[in-house]
């Protein structure tokens, strides 16, 4: 058969324009698809044009072979305008308005406080310490007296006391949970109590009139303060790394004996002493001791049998060594800016 060029290009323009008033009628994907199908699928109008190609002779094939080529790269445009034009007229009539701002979502994340918080009970529950709880009401005889601190005695004012009625109160420390576990419990004890604490105190860049702390006690036979000395240790080394180092200084609590205030590397400065340390090079932390034997005999242990060590934690304090932060009351102003670098 003899190739009548004048007529396929004809052909060609005809098929085009059939495709094109096709395409241009559609109102959905679903008319695109089966235009698509019926032009440009194997089986289409415009493959049949292409199996022409086989009958033609050799020097012959290259034109109309461009010729189809160009139809079909045309076809196929088209169809993806076509369907990229239905989408937009999809969203337009919903009534989405494409150039609003889109939302983003915010992710929150826990407070630094509790972060720290966090690490201090997991380095803990790896040295096998239990997590106990008490509650921040609290009587007068578990914050006080069974922690042989009884009424009118001095170290009661180190502690401004929130009072409520019928002798309760706000925890002025974690250290009753020493007594409450003790009471319910027989040794062997290791465990840490971390909680909220309430003091009357006026805010400033070291005081909040609420506070964590976290509470530790460890009692069996033969406990002795080297095993305070290397616990506070292992702890100071695990939270801030191998450089820090910690220091016991002599001290005086009512529930222990000997008793001690200790102090780690202030790591703000290295140790070489800066503002925040006024030039010592170490920031105390809290309290510790052996615990006194009137303690024992509040819970009903014998102070003959047994030995054990108690030890207090700023939380704060901690947390301002960490994240080197001369202002406590930054943690409570829930400023986002302040919150989200942590
Ligand atoms: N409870 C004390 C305070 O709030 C801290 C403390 C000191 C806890 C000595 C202890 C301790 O367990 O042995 O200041």
């Amino acid at each position: 058969m003899a190739f009548d060029e004048n007529s396929t290009i004809e052909e060609l323009e005809d098929l085009r324009e059939k495709f094109t008033s096709a395409l241009n009628s559609c109102r959905d994907d679903k008319c695109v698809e089966a235009v698509r199908i019926k032009y440009l699928s194997k089986k289409g109008e415009l493959s049949k044009k292409f199996s022409l190609l086989g009958k033609l002779p050799p020097e012959e094939k290259p034109r109309l072979g461009q010729a189809l080529n160009k139809m079909k790269n045309l076809f196929q445009e088209s169809v993806k305008q076509k369907a990229k034009e239905i989408e937009i007229q999809k969203v337009q009539a919903s009534k989405i308005d494409i150039t609003l701002p889109g939302d983003r979502d915010f992710l929150g994340k826990k407070h630094p406080l509790l972060q720290v918080l966090d690490d201090i009970k997991r380095i803990f529950s790896e040295m096998g310490f239990a997590i106990e709880e008490g509650p921040e009401v609290e009587s007068d005889y578990y914050n006080f007296e069974a922690l042989n601190i009884p009424e009118d005695h001095p170290a009661r004012d180190m502690h401004d006391t929130f009072y409520l009625p019928e002798g309760y109160l706000l925890r002025t420390h974690t250290s009753p949970v020493q007594i409450r576990v003790m009471e319910r419990q027989k040794p062997p004890i290791r465990m840490i109590a971390p909680g909220r604490c309430f003091r009357k105190d006026t805010p400033d860049a070291s005081h909040s009139p609420f506070f964590y702390q976290v509470e530790g006690l460890v009692v069996d036979h033969d406990i002795s303060f080297s095993d305070l000395k290397s616990v506070i240790a292992t702890f100071a080394r695990k939270m801030f790394g191998r450089h820090v180092n910690i220091r016991f200084r002599p001290s005086f609590f009512p529930f222990t004996e000997p008793s001690a205030e200790y102090d780690f590397t202030c790591m703000i400065c290295g140790g070489k002493g800066c503002r925040t340390c006024k030039g010592t090079g170490w920031l105390e932390i809290s309290g510790a001791g052996m615990v006194d034997p009137e303690v024992f005999k509040s819970v009903g242990y014998d102070p003959e049998e047994y030995t054990g060590y108690a030890f207090g934690m700023g939380v704060e304090r901690l947390a301002m060594l960490k994240y080197q932060i001369d202002d406590i009351r930054l943690f409570y102003e829930n400023d986002l800016p302040f919150l989200e670098q942590f």
